[in-house]
């Protein structure tokens, strides 16, 4: 089962209106382009930050321009997002009766890891217990997907905006073996850490990239991107991130913040 992941859109209400000098939309439109010639997609999972204003147009402008025929977006809530708003628009989250993605041999569940007025991320109580009822040791393999990193991904700044009972959220992970990984956005960057037979994979941006390894705020000319992930039936999991070529970011690296 091929899914494809895109994250942290930052999309504004007004069309051409930048942020850090990128003009949003522009570069998620680059990015939908180099999706629609993918085949076999089975959805597509966009991971949070959907909207950098918060504007119901913002969320309008992002379910026109993901419209891929026959393919099923799903959308969860990033820091940046205005919840009632998202919520207007986003078509299955949370999925019906908190129920699953099924796709084959696998599993997927939409996790909300935003805390309200703040960058950082947590797991309410609802969202473990969604995870304890429905993964099952039943020979299906299970995808978690939430907003915030659940593990340190190296930029400590990033990691002061982690999500903060990762502690028993991987604890709850461990007791789980049909889990097999862990996607998130929210650091603007591919990593990928396998530990414990879970594979915790973050992607990059559809706009701008943070560097990896920084202490502080930082920029990078890498490009935008999408994540392919295919999802095998003995549990494994193949997955590469795929840039746009050269596209004029416009990207303003002396900035120090958004
Ligand atoms: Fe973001």
């Amino acid at each position: 089962m091929k899914f494809i992941q895109i994250s942290d859109t930052h999309l504004f209400g007004d069309a051409g209106k930048r942020l850090l000098g990128v003009d949003t939309a522009a570069t998620l439109q680059a990015v939908v382009e180099l999706i629609a010639e993918e085949e076999g997609v089975a959805g597509i999972i966009a991971t949070g930050d959907i909207s950098q204003d918060g504007s119901l147009k913002s969320y309008q402008r992002f379910d026109e321009m993901l419209r891929v025929p026959g393919v099923p977006v799903y959308w969860i809530p990033g820091n940046h997002d205005n919840s009632a708003n998202f919520h207007q628009l986003a078509p299955d989250f949370p999925l019906n009766s908190r129920s699953v993605i099924e796709a084959g041999r696998w599993r997927i569940l939409l996790l909300d890891s935003v805390i309200p007025g703040n960058d950082g991320g947590h797991l309410a109580e609802t969202e473990l217990e969604y995870i304890e009822k429905n993964v099952d040791d039943n020979g299906l393999h299970y995808m978690l997907v939430l907003h915030h990193q659940p593990i340190p991904c190296g930029c400590s700044w990033l990691d002061t905006m982690i999500l903060n009972n990762s502690a028993e959220f991987l604890s709850l992970i461990s007791s789980k073996p049909a889990i097999r990984a862990v996607i998130n956005g929210h650091i603007h960057q591919s990593n990928q850490q396998d530990i414990g037979g879970v594979s915790f994979i973050s992607t990059p941006s559809t706009c701008f990239q943070f560097t990896p390894q920084t202490s502080q705020f930082s920029l990078d000319s890498r490009m935008p991107g999408y994540r392919r992930l295919s999802l095998n039936d003995d549990g494994s999991i193949e997955t590469e991130v795929v840039r746009v070529a050269d596209f004029d970011l416009n990207l303003q690296q002396t900035e120090s913040g958004y």
